[in-house]
């Protein structure tokens, strides 16, 4: 266990934290409760609520709310996301709060004359933007399971942004494209995110976001009406009106998060919850689950070529499925969820396993393959209480600060979640777009996402938490962090610490993380007929398990000013 002080300036006092700070693979210990999310003073926020008395429902709202203040590149109110939650009781529930669909909104939205997305609308623009889930989403699962009183939850965070916090260097990129922009549509974000709407504060500089206060404070003392109805929902909409956008103040009345069953799946003995659609994480994890429990693991060696081959393949399988039928439930009723994830469906995908060859994606009409980049602008937080009840939850604003559009006088980003539909009806290709029904963009329906928190569990106890941004690399992280736990032993800093690999059907192609898997590793993969291709780094997974009566927490090293913290 490493003790270590470290010395925040949160406005303006020097506060010295007693808190266990994770180094690399070594987790942080605790013995009464735990939060891991991607920034410390998120991190800290969660914690003093834990200390308050509050659950672990509590203890997630406070961190999500006070990301929305100190990672404005994915903690969000503008944007949408799930959270999937295992009391230590044994009830297990999940709370959908993906954007909507605006109701003006149709299949055909984004194309021009000519059949083609036309000025990148779906990821640019008003047209970008779908109905926000965060606040419903967060309202729900404190009406159904919170403890403390709301307005002591969403207080963090009004404090963090009226007081100011440090601006951090991960910012610069973002706010030196901001300051170089004079587009009237981005003028509330200058307004947001630039000292006196035009220069970029320097790291370590105190940035205050009153509009964002004020937003805040509504949402404080109104609760989910706070947002969607009142000035909020007004300015939004009047926003939306006067730049061609489509959320009116009714698509904002409207919209309600719904609690839902996760995905539940079983491996090895153990019980895997996952987000259920309009995730396609919990089904595809829970398939690939399934396939891998055929194998020992263990034996093949982590990362060995043979290990990384046959990932690979259960990693194939469960995004052509993935493609060809998931979406939102609302809008698929025969959507065949229950029949991928058997253990026959999984035996019946994982028969055409070849363990010395790759298999063909059908991706040959596809012509050349190439990997569209993704950002790994999404969030994840993990939290568990003292007496063992066990958040994990995933939200995003989809591209790192979404659509880039604050609304005037609102202070928040505003997702572009729009661009998680498939865009133009029928057409399917090797970058990744998907053409499929179940997918298309249709009025009040929810996007397809990859978000995938999960929980595994024990004997009826929530044993480990785990979530990452990354877009659909997101399922694959999280199917490899429980391996590294479940298979291969590790502890949750290790397994989070892993170099991971992802491969998603089309196209063919299998990014590794450039710098853990040997170029000899590499070779022998190749030789079996995979392509390779290096990328940075995959994901930003942050993690709990319990063992021996201890909760361990680890935030990933990639992540910037991540931070597990526990008492
Ligand atoms: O819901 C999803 O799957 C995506 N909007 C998540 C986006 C993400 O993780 C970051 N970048 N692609």
């Amino acid at each position: 266990m490493i003790h270590r002080c470290i010395v925040l300036i949160v406005t303006g006092v020097l506060v010295c934290t007693t808190s266990l700070a994770q180094s690399g693979r070594i987790p942080v210990a605790a013995d009464s409760g735990l939060v891991v999310s991607s920034h410390f003073l998120a991190s800290r926020a969660g914690l003093e609520t834990l200390k308050a008395g509050g659950n672990a429902v509590d203890a997630a709202i406070t961190t999500a709310f006070a990301l929305a203040v100190t990672l404005p590149s994915a903690g969000n109110i503008g944007g949408g996301g799930f959270l999937v939650y295992h009391g230590a009781d044994g009830e297990v529930t999940a709370f959908n709060f993906r954007e909507k669909a605006p109701l003006a909104a149709t299949a055909e939205m984004f194309l021009g004359p000519d059949g083609k997305i036309r000025d990148n609308s779906n990821h640019e623009g008003p047209l970008s933007v779908g109905v926000p889930g965060t606040v419903a989403g967060l309202a729900l699962a404190h009406k159904r399971l919170g403890q403390l009183p709301w307005a002591h939850l969403v207080e963090p965070a009004v404090r963090l942004a009226e007081n100011g916090i440090p601006s951090t260097r991960d910012m610069a990129g973002f706010l030196r494209m901001l300051s170089q922009s004079d587009d009237p549509l981005y003028a509330a974000t200058r307004k947001a995110f630039l000292k006196d709407g035009r220069h970029v504060y320097a790291p370590g500089e105190r940035w205050r976001q009153p509009d964002l206060a004020a937003s805040l404070k509504r949402i404080r003392d109104h609760g989910h009406d706070g947002f969607y109805r009142g000035e909020t929902a007004r300015l939004l909409a009047e926003f939306m009106a006067r730049h061609g956008g489509l959320i009116t103040e009714e698509d904002l009345a409207i919209y309600e998060a719904e609690e839902q069953a996760p995905i539940h799946g079983t491996y090895h003995g153990y019980d895997v919850y996952a987000m259920s659609p309009p995730s396609s994480g919990g089904v595809a994890l829970v398939t690939m689950l399934n396939i891998l429990e055929a194998y020992n693991l263990a034996d093949m060696g982590h990362n060995s070529a043979r290990y990384l081959h046959v990932l690979t393949e259960a990693m194939r399988r469960a995004f052509a499925d993935r493609a060809e039928h998931l979406g939102d439930p609302n809008f698929n009723p025969d959507m065949p969820v229950e029949r991928l994830i058997t253990k026959a469906h999984a035996e019946k995908l994982g028969a055409s396993i070849d363990l010395t060859r790759a298999s063909a994606s059908d991706s040959a009409a596809f012509g050349q393959v190439y990997l569209v980049p993704e950002s790994e602008e999404t969030t994840h937080l993990s939290v568990m209480d003292a007496e063992g009840n066990a958040v994990s939850l995933t939200y995003t604003l989809e591209y790192g600060y979404g659509s880039r559009i604050v609304a005037d006088d609102t202070g928040f980003l505003l997702n572009n979640e729009m661009g998680d539909f498939n865009p133009i009806p029928g057409y399917t290709d090797t970058r990744g777009y998907i053409g499929t029904p179940p997918n298309l963009v249709a009025s009040e329906k929810r996007m397809l996402s990859s978000m995938t928190p999960s929980i595994v569990a024990k004997d009826g106890k929530p044993f480990l938490i785990v979530g990452t941004p990354g877009g659909r690399t997101i399922i694959n992280t999280v199917l490899q962090v429980i391996l590294n736990v479940l298979d291969f032993d590790m502890t949750i800093g290790e397994a989070v610490e892993a170099p991971r690999i992802h491969h998603q059907w089309l196209p063919d192609v299998t990014s590794f993380e450039a710098l853990g898997i040997s170029p000899d590793t590499r070779t022998l993969y190749e030789a079996m007929g995979h392509a390779v291709r290096l990328r940075g780094t995959q994901g930003r997974a942050h993690c709990i398990m319990t063992r021996n009566g201890l909760i361990y927490g680890a935030a990933d090293t990639r992540s910037y000013n991540g931070r597990a913290i526990g008492y």
